[in-house]
This record gives C-alpha cells, structure tokens and sequence, in this order.
C-alpha cells in the first residue's frame, strides 16, 4: 500500500529564503512520526506544508495517494485534522467547540453530540463540557482542542508541539492519554515537539529536521541511543 502522507522534493520558499528542502518523506497509515528539531528548523513550515495550508515553491505532496496540490484540497483537508501549540477556541461552550465545526460539515446534532460526549469523556473533561471555553485552564483547553480534533474522525492527525505551554505533570498525563487514544484508533500522525521525553509514549519513529532538511529518520533508539532520555542536553542533529 502506498503511503497516506509523501512528500517529494519538496522546496518551500519565504521571505525569499529557502526555508524547506525535504527531498522525501514518507507516512504510512496508521504510522506516527515525531518531528524533532531546534527553533527555526522548519518543523512548522513542514506541518503546513502537510497540512495544505501554504503551497511549495515546487515538489509534490500526496495525501491518500493524491497529488494534493494540484487535486480538491478543501476534501483533502476535510480528511485531516490540526493541533496548534495554542488550542484556538471559539468564545462559546467547551461542548460547542466540538459539535460546531461538525454541524458545519453537515453532520447532524446528534451524530455531534455523541461525538462530542464521547471525546469530552475520553480526554477526561466530560464534566466541563457546558463551561465557557474562555474559563479553561491550559491544560483543560489543549484536552478540548485534542477532542474536537479525535471528534473529526480525521484520516490524518498533524499536532504542531501542542502540550509546550503545558506544566510537566499535564503535560506528561496528556501525552500518555493521546498515546493510548493513537494506539487504538491506528490513526497516521505528525507530532512536531522539542521535548523528547513525549516521543517514547507515542511513537518509535522519529525524523529530526535541521536548517530546513531531513537529517535523520529512523526509530528512537537508531537516532538517540538507549539512553537518550537519561541525557541532560542532547541535540541529535550533531552528531
Ligand atoms: N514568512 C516568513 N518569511 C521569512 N522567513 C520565515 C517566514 N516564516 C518562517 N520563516 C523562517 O523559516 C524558518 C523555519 O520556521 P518554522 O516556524 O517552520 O520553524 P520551527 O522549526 O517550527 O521553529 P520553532 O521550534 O521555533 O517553532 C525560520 O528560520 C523562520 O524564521
Ligand atoms: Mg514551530
């Protein structure tokens, strides 16, 4: 089977600058990679890129096997969903933030609402589910934006380092729950981070992106070693 989400030398140009040069990145289904790499790398760039939401300079994206750039890229993006360090939520109810974009993709209220009970529950906030979403802590809001999101029903999750703001026990919590929830729904993922103690809960597959390009790609323990967690300061693009 052909890979959910390829990308072939893929260039991506702002500001005049070459600020991507992928020549071949590859997701199967059901695979989850972690991107990592130090500020200013491209990681963003390479998950809007993925995410039909600023086109290359040149190169191809296919998603599900369609030349995404040049195919309906508004169905391509009904398929996928994202999730931004900031969980972007609309100024109404936490329950509303999930049935309203569904409703809006013409799914009906009560296919909404059990998708939203169901996801509210699953990430641990189905007790906040009538509260303002203005009255979220960080944490209770990034767990409302991974609901809307896993209430999509997306073919392709793309999460942009989305528990950074996050203290270290929510965000260690969270990333253990979206592993399980990843686990079971065998669903294709990019998750971006800078912090590699969340790769072992979700993932063994990593690429780490440097000055715009893919330096390595392969499981944890063939980029970081064994013991890569045990290491204080650690910045696999040198070595
Ligand atoms: N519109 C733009 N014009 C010029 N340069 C840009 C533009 N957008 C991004 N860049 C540059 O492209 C590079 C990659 O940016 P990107 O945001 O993808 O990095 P990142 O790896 O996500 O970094 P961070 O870890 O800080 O989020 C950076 O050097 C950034 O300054
Ligand atoms: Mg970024």
């Amino acid at each position: 089977m052909n890979p959910v989400i390829a990308a072939h030398n893929l260039k991506v140009v702002r500001g005049g600058k070459l600020i991507l040069r992928v020549d071949e990145l590859a997701v199967e289904k059901g695979q989850v990679l972690a991107v990592v790499g130090p500020n200013g790398a491209g990681k963003t760039c390479l998950l809007h890129t993925l995410a039909l939401l600023e086109p290359p300079a040149s190169g191809t994206v296919r998603l599900f096997d369609v030349d995404a750039f040049n195919g309906n890229q508004l169905a391509l993006r009904r398929r996928m969903a994202l999730v931004f360090q900031e969980p972007l939520l609309l100024d109404t109810t936490v329950k509303r933030n999930i049935t309203l974009p569904l409703r809006m993709r013409g799914i009906s209220g009560r296919e909404a609402n059990a998708r939203s009970d169901r996801w509210l529950h699953r990430f641990g906030i189905g007790s906040l589910s009538a509260r303002s979403a203005r009255a979220l802590s960080g944490g209770e809001a990034q767990r409302t934006s991974l609901a809307r999101a896993f209430a999509m029903e997306p073919e392709i999750l793309l999460l942009d380092e989305p528990f950074t703001a996050l203290d270290y026990p929510t965000r260690k919590s969270l990333v253990d729950e979206l592993g399980e929830v990843l686990k079971e729904m065998n669903l294709t993922t990019v998750f971006v981070t800078h912090d590699y103690s969340e790769i072992p809960p979700l993932t063994e597959q990593v690429a780490v992106l440097f000055d715009g390009r893919i330096v390595k790609r392969g499981s944890s323990r063939e980029i970081f070693g064994e013991d890569f967690l045990k290491k204080k300061s650690y910045a696999p693009w040198e070595t």
